[in-house]
């Protein structure tokens, strides 16, 4: 199915995601436009990784639409499927895989060809060419979190999440992952964030989106929205946000 011309790299239509009663994402209306750097910005168990799961198609929303590039996640599954890569919150390779091993495995999973050239050009694209024929569970946590990474790109996305990823990471792979995010937006990776570090978003997104209990608060350009609040760090006008929520909630 043709998509129309330049369509957002994601558009979210009133998305909702219940588990039984309990509404993971509630009407969540979103568009990340082919380039940018989106950062989706809330507390634990703000809905992020299920909606990111909807549109990665781990998870099917219970009502809304998801398109990427104008194609319907569901159906046209086959289609988004291999545009959007994942970089999961939780470190899920098998320890007894090597890190060559389980790019070409994810070759296949991803249904394209196993190539041993593109997955030597991952490796070393991710300092892990020296490691290659290394058990994954001897690999150190920043290798493991660049080989989570790697294992992403192996079919090209052109719409990539990263869920967390520098969450529980020291300072100087958080910087190396940093630069491994705006390195992929210059080849023209279209970015989507997840991080409940302020500073994270406030030093990469492009634009920022404040989640809570399901709901999408703000989504603004980041220096808009610092400039709207001025005086203001991004750490104080989220905390505003989620209060006021709360707040708002509680009077419910
Ligand atoms: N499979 C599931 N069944 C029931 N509840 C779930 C499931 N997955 C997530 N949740 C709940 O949905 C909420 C949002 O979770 P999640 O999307 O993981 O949040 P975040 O990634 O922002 O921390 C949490 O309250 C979580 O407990
Ligand atoms: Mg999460």
């Amino acid at each position: 199915m043709a998509a129309p011309e330049r369509s957002p790299a994601l558009r979210c239509e009133a998305v909702r995601k219940a588990f039984g009663r309990f509404v993971a994402v509630n009407d969540v209306s979103l568009d990340v436009a082919p380039g940018e750097i989106f950062g989706l910005l809330g507390p634990n168990g703000a809905g992020k990784t299920t909606l990111i799961h909807c549109v990665a198609g781990l998870a099917r929303q219970t009502s809304g639409r998801i398109s990427v590039f104008g194609h319907d996640t569901v159906s046209d599954f086959r289609q988004t499927r291999r545009m959007v890569g994942l970089v999961p919150q939780e470190i899920n390779f098998d320890p007894f895989f090597t890190p060559l091993e389980s790019l070409l495995i994810q070759m296949g999973l991803m249904g394209v060809e196993p190539d041993r050239d593109k997955a030597e050009a991952l490796l070393a694209t991710f300092s892990l060419s020296s490691h290659r024929h290394a058990y994954t569970r001897h690999l150190s946590g920043g290798m493991k979190r660049r080989l989570l990474i790697a294992k992403a790109l192996v079919h090209d996305p052109k719409l990539l999440f990263l869920d967390e990823p520098t969450a529980g990471v020291d300072v100087e792979l958080r910087h190396e992952l940093w630069d491994e995010v705006e390195r992929l937006r210059a080849q023209g990776t279209t970015i989507v964030l997840t991080t409940h570090y302020i500073e994270e978003a406030q030093h990469l997104a492009d634009r920022i989106g404040i989640i809570h209990r399901g709901r999408l608060l703000v989504v603004d350009d980041r220096d808009e929205l610092l400039l709207r609040h001025e005086g203001r760090s991004l750490e104080q006008i989220f905390l505003s946000h989620i209060h006021g929520a709360d707040a708002h909630a509680a009077a419910q």
